[in-house]
């Protein structure tokens, strides 16, 4: 076994040195220090902040269409009419969604009359009033939820980021 001196080993430096140490107890060889540690180099890109609405424009129970965080996934925004979880607004009661089914990416439509989304491809049905939450179908996942901020003064309601990935996305930003 070939002796290593204490400067030398100090200058392996951190884990590298310990990783050294480990390697010279067992009589093994020590790989030359590489760049990559974990995932220090991943990006994470921001959501945009897009206006999608007026909390007093909204009628309730009238869906309103848009597209967030970008031109390719369509979104609808509902005023319920009561405080829902999630919720924002004067009454706690403004929530938007994917319209992109977490199943196979269906467009999914909203039913005012159940206040749930439904799915033609497979019968997903999400609960609109329960943070898209899965009821039933083929789909595992709840439907993502656009998380909205709301301005008190102006009444302006404004897309801020994504719970949950959207149908397709390795990532919400692209
Ligand atoms: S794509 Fe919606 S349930 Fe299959």
């Amino acid at each position: 076994m070939s002796k290593v001196s204490r400067r030398e080993f100090l200058k392996l430096g951190g884990a590298g040195a310990a990783t050294a140490g480990a390697a010279l107890a067992t009589g093994g060889l020590v790989a030359p220090a590489t760049a990559e540690a974990g995932d220090s180099g991943r990006v994470t890109l921001p959501y945009p902040h897009t206006k999608v609405g007026n909390a007093h424009k909204l009628a309730v129970n009238r869906p309103v269409r848009f597209s967030y965080p970008d031109s390719s996934s369509p979104c609808l925004l509902i005023r319920m009419g009561h405080e829902v979880e999630g919720g924002v607004g004067p009454h706690r009661d403004i929530v938007a969604y994917s319209t992109l089914c977490t199943h196979n990416g269906c467009p999914v439509s909203y039913d005012p009359r159940t206040r749930d989304f439904k799915c033609p491809c497979h019968f997903s049905v999400f609960d609109g009033e329960k943070a898209g939450q899965m009821v039933t179908g083929q789909a595992t996942e709840n439907l993502p939820r656009i998380i909205l901020s709301y301005d008190a003064r102006s009444g302006d309601v404004t897309a801020v980021g994504v719970d949950g990935l959207i149908y397709g996305r390795q990532a919400n930003i692209l």
